[in-house]
């Protein structure tokens, strides 16, 4: 059986998308600690009351500056 142009077309983009995800860099997103503060929140809103600047723990300089804390910090096991 012979291949056909796009079934090497088709298996070439396969493997690039398999070695892009590969090399993609390890998820390294400080985790939410389970302590009696956080393991009741559940309001984003809420964060900037104490992570917000001029608070005792601002977000760091280069901070991503988004509303959805919880998609990129995910809690403690
Ligand atoms: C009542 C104040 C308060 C609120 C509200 C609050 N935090 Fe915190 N947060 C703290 C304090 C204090 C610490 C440091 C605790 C520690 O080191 O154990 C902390 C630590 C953290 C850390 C870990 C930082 C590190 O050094 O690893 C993350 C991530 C975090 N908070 C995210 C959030 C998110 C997301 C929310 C909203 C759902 C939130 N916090 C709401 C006070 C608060
Ligand atoms: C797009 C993903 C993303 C979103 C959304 C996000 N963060 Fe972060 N956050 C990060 C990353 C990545 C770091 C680590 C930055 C670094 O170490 O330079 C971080 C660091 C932190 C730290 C400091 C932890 C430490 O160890 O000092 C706190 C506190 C924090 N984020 C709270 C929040 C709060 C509150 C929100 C919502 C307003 C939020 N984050 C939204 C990705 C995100």
């Amino acid at each position: 059986m012979k291949l056909k142009k796009w079934d090497l077309v088709f298996i070439i983009t396969g493997v690039i998308v398999v070695l892009i995800l590969s090399i993609a860099p390890k998820q390294t997103t400080p985790r939410v600690p389970l302590d009696n503060i956080h393991s009741v929140l559940t309001d984003e809103k809420l964060c900037r009351n104490c992570h917000g600047q001029g608070t005792d723990r601002p977000l760091p300089p280069n901070h991503p500056n988004k509303e959805r804390c919880l998609l990129c910090h995910k809690r403690k096991k």
